[in-house]
């Protein structure tokens, strides 16, 4: 890491936690025991991004396609969510913002509750921001950003030649944070499915062949690498 220049390090990081199941399979456990073992690769990457000078990391963890799953796997994510939030105070020490993004309105009151309590109790913290991106999806983002602009008009508050980019991204869920420079997808699959579709303009996408739950701070450290050597160029020369 010492050879990176600080301004190499991506201010904004999203990663798509994917594998956990093929994981779990590889080694005849249920998809469930890739799942916890997903959650605890989680912690550990969240803290090595913070320790490397990342601003804000994006963990995709439950998508809006996802309840297409049985019930019994899309109840053992959010379990396993319910018992990471209910320990969230033990890495207060870890001084990082959590937030949520997505759709909060299909999930049970006692996980929404959850999710407020540790919103506001890590609020003040001043290391770097962690959005998890739960009952997300980039095309539903924009329909919600869509139909709050469309309210407004109705109302008169806004006139349709005020719609631009900057009002759009500024009734995403992502409002008022940077756009990511490195989106990773571990698991071997060349897609988005779709994470961050407005935010990701200009992301550079890495796709790694290793499942989330083998995932180290030393694969972190190879994607930071080749970040570090693309050349960005935003439309320019
Ligand atoms: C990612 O792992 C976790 C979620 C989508 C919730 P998967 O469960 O998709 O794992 P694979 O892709 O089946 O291996
Ligand atoms: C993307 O993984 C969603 C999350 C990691 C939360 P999926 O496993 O749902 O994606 P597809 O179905 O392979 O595109
Ligand atoms: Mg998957």
């Amino acid at each position: 890491m010492a050879e990176l220049e600080p301004n190499s390090v991506p201010r904004h990081i999203g990663i798509i936690m994917d594998g956990n199941g093929r994981w779990a399979k590889q080694r005849g456990l249920p998809r469930q025991a890739g799942h916890r073992r997903g959650a605890e690769v989680f912690k550990e990457i969240a803290r090595a991004c913070q320790a490397r000078g990342v601003q804000v990391l994006t963990m995709y963890a439950f998508s809006t396609e996802n309840w297409k799953r049985p019930k019994e796997e899309v109840q053992s994510i959010m379990d396993l969510l319910r018992r990471f939030l209910k320990d969230a105070k033990k890495y207060r020490k870890d001084n990082m913002k959590l937030r949520f993004l997505g759709d909060r309105a299909p999930l049970a009151p006692d996980l929404r509750a959850l999710m407020e309590e540790t919103e506001e109790g890590s609020a003040s913290n001043t290391g770097m921001t962690v959005n998890i991106a739960l009952n997300y999806g980039g095309r539903d983002e924009i329909v919600h950003a869509v139909r709050t602009l469309a309210q407004q008009v109705r109302e008169g508050t806004l006139n349709p030649e005020e719609i631009d980019e900057a009002e759009i991204s500024h009734h995403l869920y992502t409002a008022g944070q940077p756009d990511p420079d490195l989106i990773i997808r571990p698991s071997g699959e060349f897609r988005t499915s779709n994470f961050l579709l407005w935010q990701s303009a200009y992301a550079e996408l890495l796709f790694m062949d290793v499942l989330w739950p083998d995932f180290t701070p030393q694969h972190l450290d190879q994607a930071l690498e080749e970040y570090a050597r693309r050349n960005r160029r935003f439309g320019g020369i």
